[in-house]
């Protein structure tokens, strides 16, 4: 079977272990189309026809000296990041792992910090306040800060240090006032803290982290967040062995909350804290304790049973994970958040892969107030399934909630491409228009909205989160389209 844009099957796996091969990053196959349309996106910017020849091309040398490698890498790359990204780790962070390393270092007065997948630049200029607003002006320290990447568009805006509000989604105002300046719609950092951090390419995968300047050696602490939740288990493996032998003695990893379920970390003593877990080099007198005897099966997925022969008697297995999705989604119509989310998180434990239960952990966050965990569930979501309306739906929600209007743009015209008749999106971008005063987009969005609206019957309700009937609402759009003539 042929794809869009006739990529042949046979080829598009050739292009998928390429790809993994050189980075890591695992293609599901939900994600084929996207990743044929991806080829496509640059072949037509090559003038190419043939995808056969963009494969050759691409894969000879693959690597950071093939130009059109780098290029096609960073379509393949999520860089969604923002400053203190997750509330609950970056506080952590901040009363007990950076203390705790900075006594340590008392004597050597040496940090060593690397952002793993640094993308922008949020990461480590996030660890960098932290650092300053626990140390201090202290030129007697030497701090090193490295963050590194794969995709050089990202880095090149990370050296740069300018961000758009969309990068202060969640932080604290005292630290933006205090750490960047102004300039129009832009928030620039200060320079003291863009020299604070080294911005340097790495595939974590591929690449032996050596010769690099500063080297990645005796590090104190290593964030690698929202990086591995696009990789390959394998792949995940052979980093972490990596990332263990760059670390100081009692250094620390952190990762992505559940990225690293179902992965072996027993060289790591592992440090459990309600906000996240965290993964410490032992001293080597530690000798790591099991925390599954080895009579018990591993994996803590539930085990594919043979199938049954089928008797009357014996009942089907039941999957204890529907069950608990079932009760934690009625819990949630109830608001009874807390309980849904012990649940919800159940669920996860069992399935760390359960899109369900990531999308109603998002909803719980957000009905909670809890708008940066929320929106990181959320890009869980979008990381099972990328196509997921309900995702961005939420998302747009949350950025409106916060006063990202730009974010919320962006997301609704995201479910207009994916869903090009979505009411919920066409409606909430007819009335930001309008507040922007852009009549003439407003117009054509209302009129966008009153087209989908024509097949419906007057007096349904148009969403269970309107009170208004189609009728309503179409005489309302038509009234201010009126108004705008
Ligand atoms: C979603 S961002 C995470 C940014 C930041 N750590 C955070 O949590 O906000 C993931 C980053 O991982 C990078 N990445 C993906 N594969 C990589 C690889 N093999 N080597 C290095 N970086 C990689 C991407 O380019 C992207 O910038």
């Amino acid at each position: 079977m042929s794809l869009p844009h006739s990529i042949s099957q046979d080829l598009l796996i050739n292009f998928i272990e390429l790809i993994t091969a050189q980075t890591g990053l695992a293609i599901r196959d939900q994600d084929r189309n996207t990743l044929s349309r991806k080829i496509w996106t640059r072949m037509n910017r090559l003038g190419l026809t043939s995808p056969q020849f963009y494969y050759r091309l691409l894969s000879i040398g693959a690597g950071q000296n093939n130009r059109e490698w780098q290029e096609f890498v960073l379509l393949l790359t999520n860089i969604e990041s923002y400053f203190f990204r997750d509330r609950g780790q970056f506080s952590l962070l901040r009363t007990q792992i950076l203390p705790e390393i900075i006594e340590r270092a008392a004597q050597t007065k040496t940090l060593r910090i690397w952002s793993a997948g640094c993308s922008t630049g949020e990461e480590p200029y996030s660890l960098a306040m932290l650092v300053w607003e626990l140390l201090g002006d202290r030129p007697d320290w030497q701090v090193t800060i490295i963050g590194t990447d794969i995709n050089e568009d990202a880095l090149h805006r990370a050296r740069c240090g300018r961000y758009t509000s969309w990068s202060f989604r969640t932080t604290d105002e005292t630290f933006q006032q205090k750490y960047f300046t102004t300039t129009r719609n832009y928030y620039q950092i200060n320079e003291r803290l863009r020299s604070m951090v080294k911005f340097r390419y790495l595939n974590l995968f591929k690449d032996a982290f050596v010769a690099l300047d500063p080297p990645l050696e005796q590090i104190d602490l290593i964030l690698c967040r929202n990086v591995f939740i696009y990789f390959e288990p394998s792949a995940i493996a052979q980093t972490l062995d990596k990332f263990y032998y760059r670390l100081k003695e009692c250094g620390y990893l952190m990762t992505g909350h559940a990225e690293l379920y179902n992965q072996n970390v027993s060289q790591f003593q592992t440090k459990i804290f309600p906000e996240s877990v965290i993964y410490q080099r032992p001293q080597p007198q530690f000798i790591p304790v099991r925390e599954i005897p080895p009579s018990l099966p591993r994996s803590p997925l539930p085990r594919l049973e043979k199938p049954l022969a089928v008797t009357h008697s014996t009942p089907r297995p039941i999957d204890p994970t529907v069950a608990l999705l079932a009760q934690a989604q009625y819990l949630f119509t109830l608001k009874k958040y807390s309980v849904a989310l012990d649940k919800a998180q159940q669920v996860l434990r069992l399935q760390a892969e359960n899109l369900e239960a990531h999308y109603l952990v998002a909803q719980i966050r957000a009905n909670t107030g809890h708008y940066e965990q929320a929106v990181q569930s959320c890009h869980r979501v979008l990381s099972l399934d990328p196509f997921s309306v309900k995702a961005y739906t939420l998302l747009a929600q949350i950025a409106e909630e916060v006063g990202d209007r730009e974010g919320t743009k962006n997301f609704l015209k995201k479910i207009i491409y994916l869903e090009p008749k979505s009411l919920f999106a066409y409606g909430e971008l007819s009335y930001i228009y309008e507040l922007e005063g852009h009549w003439q987009k407003a117009r054509k969005m209302y009129k966008a909205t009153l087209t989908l609206l024509e097949d419906l019957p007057l007096t349904q309700k148009v969403s269970d989160r309107e009170p208004l009937t189609v009728g309503e609402l179409k005489a309302k759009i038509q009234q201010k389209l009126n108004n705008f003539a």
